[in-house]
């Protein structure tokens, strides 16, 4: 089952790395880039290496790592430290395109059988939106196929500052043109390469309210989490994202329907009509509440 949530931690902080274990997160990724002031990578590096290493094996939360982009030496680095230690996956910032996952993918593969790791074992989350050019390239995704990759997902700072932007969101707090635009066809591509589409981080971590009212409608429209960026977040993310009570009553129901009757293409129940998406639809519904135990 895809994460829900997915807590940012900065890879040198050995504070908020002690928070991991117990921090309540589907997935955290342990930071080697922006959160990492450049004279400090290699320490956490280190610290990464040690981190994974004293947690092997299964894993509660999942353990990502976001390496620096590739187009900087520091990537290598990054990749010939943690892969070793097997992380449940790698986070890319600034891919620029599907060419930029066939390489990394290609590094992984290398370094997975390097260290004895079964091929395809480490997977891949990048962000897809950071640059401009990276924006207007996101169709690119359609039909690719790749079988680490886990799901697409955005982000707003990065490509806010490339634009020379002052900022990204009304005075209501809605994503400007630019970002939702970004959003959307981040959503679309995802779904169009048959992955999970995870939301970008809701910045004023002290506003639970409006992170659980923005989730909730963020995943009405498709995605399957979010990233996140304080503790404080993540038990309300985990909870927007899982389907409600009614929810899962109706999937039952529509999935009962079809069983009772295996050879029609449409049921009616409580007055409303439903057909093979929504059959579709209902059992990952049921399978979501299954897995995360609501
Ligand atoms: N992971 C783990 N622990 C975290 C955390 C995180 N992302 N963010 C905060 N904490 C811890 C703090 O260390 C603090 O611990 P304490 O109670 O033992 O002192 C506690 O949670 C409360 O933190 P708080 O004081 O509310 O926030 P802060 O001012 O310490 O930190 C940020 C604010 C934004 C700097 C911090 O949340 C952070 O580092 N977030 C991740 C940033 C990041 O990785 N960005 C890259 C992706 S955009
Ligand atoms: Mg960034």
């Amino acid at each position: 089952m895809t994460p829900r949530s997915w807590l940012f931690i900065p890879a040198d902080s050995e504070k908020k790395l002690g928070k991991a274990d117990d921090c309540g997160a589907d997935a955290v990724i342990l930071d080697l880039e922006d959160a990492v002031a450049p004279a400090r990578k290699p320490i956490a590096r280190d610290m990464l290496k040690e981190f994974l290493a004293a947690r092997s094996g299964n894993r509660s939360p999942q353990l990502w790592v976001r390496i620096n982009p590739l187009d900087t030496p520091m990537a290598l680095k990054d990749l010939a430290a943690v892969v070793p230690a097997r992380p449940d996956g790698i986070m890319l910032p600034k891919a620029e395109g599907p060419e930029d996952l066939i390489q990394l993918n290609n590094y992984l593969d290398a370094l997975e059988t390097a260290a004895g790791i079964d091929l395809g074992a480490v997977q891949l989350l990048p962000l897809v939106t950071e640059t401009p050019g990276a924006a207007l390239r996101l169709a690119d995704y359609t039909d690719f196929s790749l079988p680490r990759l886990a799901g697409l997902t955005w982000g707003a700072e990065d490509l806010s500052s490339a634009v020379g932007a002052t900022g990204n969101k009304d005075a209501e707090g809605n994503w400007h043109f630019t970002y939702q635009m970004a959003r959307s066809q981040t959503l679309l591509a995802a779904h169009a390469a048959g992955v999970h589409a995870i939301d970008t981080l809701y910045a004023d971590f002290r506003d639970s309210e409006g992170l659980a009212l923005d989730s909730r409608q963020s995943r009405a429209e498709g995605f399957s989490g979010r990233l996140a960026i304080h503790p404080a977040q993540v038990a309300v993310i985990n909870d927007s994202y899982l389907p409600s009570p009614e929810e899962v009553e109706t999937a039952r129901k529509i999935i009962a329907a079809f069983e009772a009757e295996p050879d029609v293409g449409t049921v009616g129940i409580d007055g409303k009509m439903y057909d093979i998406p929504h059959l579709k639809q209902a059992r990952h519904t049921v399978e979501l509440s299954e897995a995360y135990g609501a």
